[in-house]
């Protein structure tokens, strides 16, 4: 198998785009596609602050590295959750990837530690609200995100979801006709309201073993170790089902989500429509501010029931 740009001995193939790359050729092929999904969705320019949430995990690492390569301003944030020995590696991962790579950049990390901040790991939290680990992490997360970067004026909020994450999502909301979260699955969200960071995804074009290979190739020190509370998750099995049409009829994924991108209104429109909904049915919290279509935002909710609870 050789590479489909030098001749030299590929080491990986896709099937789906009917090439094999060597490694430098794939790490350009994987830049060319990133820049490629940050213009077709507009997501950003070189002159605004960029702050992408890391994990620890390949496709968010890779993610930052990328955007720093590629000389964009970015800084990054972690969300220790307090779920042992994960979060403590997983901490450990992101520390050392700003020591060794992004300081060399002057690319900054913030951290937030839920157990500091809010008073108990998500475990407990969960547990003290009788709600799922998972989903009371989402809650958490998305709020974080958003907290850290409008208060500290980025430009944009950038996650590393691939297309793995977005295909099976997408086929999760299908399956149960979820409409509403139809409409926002959309790689660039905007800054609909006030107090709304713009959300964007670059890695929407790049599969998981895409991104896999980029960081092993590049040699990036990633968390290998899936988050213990995801075990059994329908995702998982939305994206083992998913890999199972992608063996037998390669692009399946790309075409799946890609398709749907492109059947969704032209971006402008689509914009135009998000924000005028939100403009519609979102106001600030009565209690932090952020923007919320109840009363109270879901965050605070959880956090003044957990304190009910203590
Ligand atoms: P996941 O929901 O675990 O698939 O993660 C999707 C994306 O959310 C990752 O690529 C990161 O950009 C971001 N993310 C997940 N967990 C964290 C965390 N603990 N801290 C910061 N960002 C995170
Ligand atoms: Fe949130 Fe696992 S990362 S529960
Ligand atoms: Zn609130």
């Amino acid at each position: 198998m050789l590479c489909r740009k030098c001749k030299t001995k590929a080491v990986i193939n896709l099937p789906q785009h009917n090439r094999a790359f060597c490694s430098p050729c794939f790490t350009d092929f994987l830049h060319t596609q990133v820049i490629r999904g940050i213009k077709a969705q507009n997501m950003f320019t070189k002159n605004e602050r960029i702050l992408v949430a890391v994990s620890g995990g390949k496709d968010s690492l890779t993610l930052w590295q990328i955007l720093l390569h590629l000389g964009y301003r970015v800084d990054a944030l972690y969300v220790d959750l307090g779920i042992g020995s994960y979060s403590e590696k997983s901490r450990e991962k992101v520390n050392r990837f700003t020591h060794d790579v992004a300081s060399r950049y002057e690319s900054k990390l913030h951290i937030h530690t839920v157990e500091e901040e809010e008073g108990a790991g998500i475990k407990d939290l969960a547990n003290l609200l009788h709600r799922p680990t998972c989903s009371t992490c989402g809650t958490m997360k998305r709020y974080q995100f958003n907290r850290v970067a409008v208060q500290n004026d980025y430009d944009v909020m950038a996650t590393g979801h691939n297309l793995d994450d977005e295909a099976s999502r997408l086929l999760g909301n299908v399956l149960r006709w979820q409409t509403e979260y139809l409409d926002k699955q959309t790689p660039h969200l905007p800054a609909s309201v006030e107090g709304f960071a713009r959300k964007v995804k670059p890695l929407y074009r790049l599969t998981e073993r895409e991104i896999a290979t980029y960081a092993v190739i590049n040699k990036i020190d990633y968390q290998v170790e899936e988050c213990p509370m995801a075990k059994g998750s329908k995702m998982l099995l939305y994206k083992e089902m998913l890999n199972r049409l992608e063996t037998e009829s390669p692009g399946t994924k790309q075409r799946f989500y890609w398709g749907f991108l492109e059947k969704q209104a032209t971006a402008r429109q689509q914009t135009t429509e998000i924000v005028d909904q939100d403009r519609e049915c979102l106001h600030p919290c009565a209690t932090c501010g952020q923007p919320t279509s109840s009363e109270i935002c879901s965050y605070c909710k959880m956090m003044a029931k957990a304190k009910t609870r203590v």
